[in-house]
């Protein structure tokens, strides 16, 4: 797709991947992406803001050149270095040898290891730092962890548009540049809110202070770099509404300790039960329930886990080590907003019993607060195994 307008100044010359359908590995994206990315040009200078994933190079260059002659670009701004909006960057910089590349501080040493450029000399800027590209002023505005360290907005006063990266976009490709134009409004919706919570569901507290410090602005066109462009008076305001409702902080009506495992033979189920008796004798009001891992579907028990305010997981020991549906739950463990969080393992076993420590091995890894030694019993659960379950829950709830 060829460069099209956005504003009299403004350009955007990204590409479309409408077929892409896992990003970073862990991300499904079935709704394709965009790779977004911008010309701006002032009376005397002109700005590349973003660039583009390596594997579209050639169809990114025919578009900047339809946009602009590159030997003018003087600016090449990266407000966030990861590979798909900075893998053509080596390539760009031979190609325009009279661009600067400006970042933001983290950002000059991510994209030194990420260029492998000897000659690599970014302008860093700061929070406040501005160029002046001639009738048009771009301000830096930083946005640390939004969603890396390295991030950073850019906002254009006189057109008013704000270059956001990955923040208020999603995965989604319509052959459309704008959300005035969006065909399939719901399935927008979908990959609006996929995108927020693997991207930013982890930094709550870092979006609030990213809406806060462009809630001052009179933005027309929020220009991310996936997805559509959002403007004033169709889905930028209520997008940001979005965010802020999102990131709210989270708090649990009375206590939430889910409690999740395997079974085979139903050993681990028995107690599961009697953990979940020892949390209600310490605390009677809380909310416990008791989740067989096979019987539900894996986001609900993730949600389940990540909200929780403590939670214990269960595993057989099945050659060696704990089952696979176990260690798929703790794959989706939020390590960021549940590091401390209280967290018991237990099962039942028949000879070695590797589930147990490995599962905690695991909860250390994440940083959890891990309770006790765990739970561990051979086979079918004795009347002194159980009694032991109820006091490992017991244990579990005197963490909160
Ligand atoms: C296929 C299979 C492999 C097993 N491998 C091990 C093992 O390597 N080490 C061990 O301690 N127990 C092993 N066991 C025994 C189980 O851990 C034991 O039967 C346990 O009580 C099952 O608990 P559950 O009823 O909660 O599934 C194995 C059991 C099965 C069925
Ligand atoms: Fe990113
Ligand atoms: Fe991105």
């Amino acid at each position: 797709m060829a460069a099209r307008k956005v504003t009299d100044g403004v350009m955007s010359v990204g590409i479309l991947n409408p077929i892409m359908r896992i990003f970073d590995v862990v991300m499904r994206t079935d709704y394709g992406t965009t790779y977004n990315s911008y010309v701006v040009r002032g009376r005397e200078k002109t700005a590349l803001i973003e660039t583009c994933h390596l594997t579209y190079w050639e169809q990114y260059w025919k578009n900047i050149q339809e946009a602009c002659d590159p030997a003018t670009i003087d600016y090449i701004i990266l407000n966030h270095c990861e590979p798909d909006h900075s893998g053509v960057l080596a390539k760009l910089a031979q190609h325009c040898p009279n661009a600067q590349i400006i970042c933001s501080q983290a950002g000059s040493i991510y994209l030194k290891n990420i260029t492998n450029l000897s000659d690599f000399k970014p302008r860093v800027v700061r929070d406040g730092d501005s160029i002046d590209l001639g009738g048009k002023t771009l301000r830096f505005i930083m946005a640390p962890f939004l969603h890396w360290p390295d991030s950073m907005f850019t906002w254009c006063e006189e057109d008013k548009v704000l270059f956001s990266c990955d923040f208020l976009g999603c995965h989604y490709c319509e052959p459309h540049d704008f959300d005035t134009n969006i065909v399939y409004p719901t399935k927008y919706e979908d990959a609006f809110l996929g995108y927020y919570t693997a991207i930013f569901g982890p930094f709550p507290s870092y979006v609030q202070n990213g809406l806060a410090k462009i809630k001052g602005l009179d933005i027309e066109y929020l220009c991310n770099s996936h997805g559509p462009i959002l403007t004033k008076g169709c889905r930028l305001e209520s997008a940001m509404a979005l965010y802020d409702q999102w990131s709210q902080p989270h708090h649990n009506a009375v206590k939430t300790v889910p409690v999740f495992y395997c079974s085979a033979y139903g050993n681990t189920g028995l107690a599961a039960k009697e953990i979940k008796r020892g949390i209600l004798e310490i605390i009677p009001d809380a909310k416990v329930d008791v989740y067989d891992i096979n019987e539900h579907a894996m986001g609900d028990l993730q949600a389940q886990l990540n909200r929780s305010d403590a939670f214990a997981v269960g595993s057989p020991t099945i050659n060696a080590d704990a089952v696979a549906p176990v260690w798929e739950l703790l794959s989706h463990v939020d390590a960021i907003t549940n590091k401390k969080k209280p967290a018991l393992a237990f099962g039942s076993y028949g000879w070695s019993g590797e589930a147990v420590p490995n599962l905690i091995a695991r909860m250390n890894g994440l940083k959890l607060a891990v309770c006790g030694e765990g739970l561990k019993f051979q086979f079918v659960p004795s009347e002194s195994d159980l009694e032991r379950a109820r006091e490992a829950g017991r244990e579990l709830a005197r963490m909160l």
